[in-house]
């Protein structure tokens, strides 16, 4: 059965009144006519909000093709981005692979290990990741849409000399493939020069916006993910959400509970999971939302919290520290294994009385506890349920919180699409290193 994601707030009900909701009906319809009928800022990269999704063959067939080839030749994929480069495919494949999914044999896996490189400029996460794959064989996707970002500019150098040594130039160009802008960056100049194999991240989709399209798509087929599926879920989503009633759009129902919650002080989002697969899934989202919104002095910071782990850590300052938070609960109904306490004899541990229980039944009741201990004590909470952890569900998620962002954007009165503020420490860091900068970074 399809049932769709649900969003509940009644345990921040009482930090906001509905008649405060209603009083934000005109606002959120102006949002909303903002992006759908393109005329706020940034409209130039609302390319995610419908197009992206329209049913593209030739690519998909081009990305299944891709996919299949490394599948069966490769041993290692290495997956070279930053930012939206390679967030959104390292979220779904941490959400819906095997939590151990490079270790696992390769006839368990059926595709090639996948690790991530260009994401920092640290010489050691390089070379441990270089001795790694040694002697294995390698496909290498560069991601990014600018062609110009210095992270993976650098990873990419190293990993195409890599392959030219190892493969010699020519096999190399079988073994590289390329995703970004359509036609314009450094990146797209080399492809053609070099005739790599090439997808595209549209003109019109900014990096952050950008899992639903090849820069997401191929990593995740490499992993064996269903992405007509996740395509399926986010089309679902793009149906569901573009509802201008917001009592009846939960993903315009969760940017205006933000907002308002923002304007009561709460000026910090903690995205709270309970499984630790939706570790990536909270650091694309908090990419989303910090680059998004976080300009001219205004914007909810977004943070995230791994439970109940973070329970044992931040747990005394969400409960009784500060009160500047509110937090986002992610659930899942049904996650798709579980597994039963193991039954003790002896009841040395005095927890007998869990014996049977089943480890989601006990994860659930640590989730309505902590949501209800940080209501009382002056936290609100939302919480979004997942009915179940699938790639459709997964597609709608990233489409829910992509749409909720931008009409969150506007709601706050700033241009959701652009980034101005990362070109600073850009500026420095170039000068420092006695470069001019090109012009060309952050284009994305
Ligand atoms: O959302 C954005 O546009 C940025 O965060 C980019 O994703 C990030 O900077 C990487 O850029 P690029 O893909 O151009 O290398």
């Amino acid at each position: 059965m399809v049932e769709e994601l649900r969003l509940d707030y009644t345990m921040a009900a009482k930090f906001v009144g509905e008649n405060e909701l209603e009083q934000m009906e005109p606002k959120v319809q102006h949002a909303h006519e903002l992006l759908h009928l393109r005329t706020g800022a940034g409209r130039e990269y609302t390319g995610w909000l419908e197009d992206s999704l329209a049913d593209n063959q030739p690519e998909m067939r081009y990305i299944r093709e891709l996919s299949g080839v490394v599948r069966n030749e490769a041993d290692v994929f290495v997956v070279i981005g930053v930012g939206g480069s390679y967030l959104g495919s390292r979220a779904t494949l941490g959400l819906l692979n095997h939590s151990y999914y490079n270790q696992l044999s390769p006839d368990r896996r059926e595709g090639p290990e996948i690790y991530f490189a260009g994401q920092n400029l640290s010489p050691v996460a390089l070379t441990h990741l270089l001795e790694i794959i040694r002697d294995k064989e390698l496909f290498v996707n560069v991601i990014s849409k600018s062609g110009t970002t210095l992270e993976p500019a650098l990873a990419f150098r190293t990993f195409r000399q890599l392959l030219e040594e190892r493969y010699g130039k020519e096999d190399a160009r079988q073994r590289i493939i390329v995703t970004t802008d359509t036609k314009k960056g450094a990146l797209r100049r080399l492809a053609e020069e070099e005739n790599y194999a090439a997808l595209t991240i549209p003109g019109d989709i900014g990096g952050r916006n950008s899992v639903l399209t090849a820069a997401g798509l191929l990593p995740m087929a490499v992993g064996g993910i269903a992405i007509e599926e996740i395509l399926a879920g986010a089309r679902q989503g793009c149906h569901l959400y573009r509802n201008v009633d917001l009592f009846h759009n939960p993903s315009y129902l969760y940017a205006t509970l933000r907002h308002l919650l923002y304007r009561k002080g709460k000026t910090i989002e903690l995205l709270a999971y309970y499984e630790p697969s939706f570790y990536y899934l909270a650091e694309w989202w908090k990419q989303l939302f910090g680059e998004s919104e976080g300009k001219e002095g205004k914007g909810i910071f977004p943070g995230a919290v791994s439970f109940t782990t973070d329970l044992h850590s931040l747990g005394q300052y969400l409960q009784e520290g500060m009160r500047q938070f509110f937090t986002t609960t992610l659930w899942v109904d049904q996650i798709f294994l579980d597994r039963k306490v193991d039954a003790v004899q002896d009841n040395w541990d005095g927890l007998g009385f869990l014996n049977g229980k089943t480890m989601q039944f006990i994860n659930e009741k640590a989730c309505q506890g902590t949501m209800e201990a940080h209501s009382e004590g002056g936290l609100p909470v939302l919480q979004l349920t997942m009915p179940r952890l699938t790639p459709y569900y997964v597609g709608q998620l990233l489409y829910f919180f992509q749409k909720a962002c931008a009409i969150s954007g506007y709601l706050l009165g700033v241009n959701p699409f652009d980034q101005p503020g990362v070109e600073a420490y850009k500026r420095n860091m170039f000068s420092l290193l006695e470069r001019e900068s090109t012009g060309e970074e952050g284009i994305s």
